[in-house]
């Protein structure tokens, strides 16, 4: 059974969209055409990678914020985590990666960022390490790098966990 992208209302981005610090700091990222691309590609059951990635940087910087870290740089790097822009569940067949999508796809993340935006080296470790422990060597240099590690695994099982709620309560 395929599963649609279900794009989110502003209504339900609202409490993102209503903070205009926030806003500020990510404004060129999510007003770029390559990052408005990840509205085309499904992360987590039907959630878009673009929504997943603005959850995870609104929840990211909320927590940086309370715990005085560098909220700006992990607001910005958590936009851009998953910035590889192909299909991940087709990416054994018809893309060509070199590895397993799980190990290899914060280096293409990065790289496609680099590319767009001057990036600080925090930026860059955020994104780059944001799969740890699955990429076991890569290990975080930073404590904003951890927060987006605990944030993203979070992010992914509120994202199932909506599919299923509603699968469960719709039908
Ligand atoms: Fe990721
Ligand atoms: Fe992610």
């Amino acid at each position: 059974m395929s599963v649609l992208i279900q794009e989110k209302s502003e209504q339900e981005l609202s409490h993102i969209l209503n903070d205009a610090d926030f806003c500020n700091i990510v404004q060129d990222i999510i007003n770029n055409q390559t990052v408005q691309e990840m509205k085309k590609y499904r992360q987590h059951y039907n959630t878009s990678t673009y929504d997943h990635c603005l959850e995870v940087a609104y929840i990211s910087y909320k927590i940086c914020k309370k715990l005085k870290l560098d909220y700006k740089s992990m607001a910005r790097a958590a936009m851009l985590h998953d910035l590889f822009l192909y299909d991940w569940r087709k990416s054994q067949r018809d893309v060509e990666i070199e590895g397993l999508h799980a190990f290899v796809h914060p280096k293409i993340a990065l790289k496609n960022a680099s590319q767009i935006f001057d990036l600080n080296d925090k930026e860059k470790d955020i994104i780059a390490k944001h799969m740890w422990p699955v990429t076991l060597l890569h290990f975080p240099r930073y404590k904003e790098s951890f927060v987006i590690v605990i944030v993203d695994k979070y992010c992914a099982l509120h994202e199932s966990f909506l599919h299923y709620k509603n699968s469960i309560f719709n039908h």
